[in-house]
């Protein structure tokens, strides 16, 4: 089919070349000419496993092309993907205006019928706002369909999550549109489960909310956990093991982060209140992930006594494992309240390093080299849960440290062996 997507950001740069992988023919529209450029010349503008060799096995097998142009995306498909950013108001609300400037666009140059697609994670009613705004600025009056497909990626798997998916949501209203849909989605061999588009939106909130809650869940366990001596990780696994709850999810940490479920949680309480509904289990589940790095800088705190010129190591800075993102990240969350409290920094990240220059600048040492991290260090602490820390030469890091203390922010070692090597180790909830 012929696909265009509106937004070279995370989701629609994946689900673009995703598309075209599956052999739809796929043109990615996006504003910043430099970001079409850069596509255009081969360079990437994020890290996501697996996708630089995707877009460029796409690319030369001519199923996936870029543009600056919106009116090109359109005249060139039949349908078009939106995947612009949503991002939160000052109140917790959701801007919607990249939004409408694209609606309004599509309106404006579409010409034949198309099926207008949100992949955006947006308040529920968006579509019918959407469908509003194109009848009203499509001068010809040609007609159109407009469909509702949240995405489920997580960064770092996003690739993995797109060409094998749990299911597809689509919410639509015509048959022609579920058609459709159905034609795009045949390759992926998923279940599609279709739905009328206000639930369609209501899903995404719904979803990210809940496994946010399952983390916020396990998080005010891991309290109980320490208060009673228990391990949270045990308890973690005897409920995970049955069916009906799950172990996914279900990993005590310094709380959760990123661009979606934080940004998600504010915008579904204030979907909420605006319906009518004061959403209090929410609000409990941002408490609870605000208090779990209180929890944690008081742990550092408390051990370290006066926090004040000692030399920290800190290792991983992204949100989470295998990404470059660091938007709304704990670890860096933790960087600048450990560098407000006067603490020296030396931090490695696998591949964050550089999106985290852009926020903590000359304030911290960048350490190239994750075995250097520990070097003459008060104390070493874990901030994401990246799978080569599990490789670090724990023997030697011990050796070059001023003093060998380790805070796990994200449970990744073993506390006996831990001691055994000689380490004053603090995790969570054991
Ligand atoms: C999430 C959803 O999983 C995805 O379906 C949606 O489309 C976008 O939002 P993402 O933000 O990429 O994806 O990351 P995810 O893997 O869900 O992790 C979110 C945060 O929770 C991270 O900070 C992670 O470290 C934390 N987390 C996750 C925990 O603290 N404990 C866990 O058990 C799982």
């Amino acid at each position: 089919m012929k696909i265009a997507i509106v937004g070279t950001g995370y989701v629609g740069l994946v689900t673009g070349t995703c598309f075209a992988e599956a052999g739809h023919h796929v043109i990615c529209v996006d504003s910043d000419s430099r970001k079409v450029n850069m596509l255009q010349a081969g360079g990437m503008p994020i890290y996501e496993p697996g996708l630089e060799e995707l877009v460029k096995k796409n690319v030369s097998a001519g199923r996936l092309a870029f543009t600056p142009s919106t009116q090109e995306g359109v005249e060139k498909s039949q349908i078009i993907f939106i995947a612009v950013p949503t991002p939160p108001l000052p109140d917790g609300g959701v801007d919607l205006s990249f939004m409408e400037g694209v609606a309004r666009e599509i309106a404006a140059t579409m010409t034949s019928y198309k099926i207008v697609v949100d992949k955006s994670t947006v308040p529920v009613r968006t579509g019918e706002k959407v469908a509003e705004t194109i009848k009203r600025y499509n001068k010809a009056k040609v007609e159109f369909d407009v469909v509702s497909n949240p995405e489920f990626l997580r960064e770092g798997f996003a690739v993995e999550d797109f060409m094998h998916p749990d299911r597809v949501v689509v919410g639509l209203a015509s048959r022609r549109a579920e058609a459709a849909m159905r034609e795009v989605y045949a390759p992926f061999k998923a279940p599609i489960i279709v739905t009328d588009i206000n639930s369609a939106e209501l899903i995404k909130h719904a979803a990210n909310s809940f496994l946010a809650l399952k983390i916020s869940y396990i998080n005010a366990i891991s309290l109980i956990c320490e208060a009673s001596g228990a391990n949270v990780q045990e308890v973690a696994n005897g409920i995970g093991m049955d069916t009906r709850i799950g172990r996914q999810f279900l990993d005590a940490s310094l709380g959760f982060g990123g661009s979606c479920f934080p940004k998600d949680l504010s915008a579904f309480i204030k979907i909420a209140e605006q319906l009518g509904y004061d959403f209090a289990l929410l609000k409990e589940v941002q408490r609870i992930n605000t208090l779990q790095l209180d929890r944690f800088m008081k742990k550092i705190s408390d051990t370290l006594w006066v926090v004040k010129d000692k030399r920290i190591g800190v290792l991983g800075l992204a949100f989470k494992q295998n990404t470059d993102d660091v938007r709304m990240s704990p670890a860096i969350e933790l960087c600048q309240r450990l560098i407000k409290e006067g603490a020296k920094l030396r931090v490695h990240d696998p591949k964050a390093a550089e999106k985290a220059k852009a926020i903590l600048g000359d304030a911290v040492t960048y350490v190239p080299r994750m075995d250097d991290v520990a070097l003459d260090c008060d104390a070493l602490v874990v901030a994401t849960e990246w799978p080569e820390f599990k490789k670090l030469d724990l023997e030697k890091a011990r050796k070059s440290m001023t003093h060998p203390i380790l805070f796990d922010g994200r449970n990744m070692f073993d506390p006996a062996e831990m001691e055994r090597l000689g380490f004053i180790y603090k995790s969570i909830g054991r």
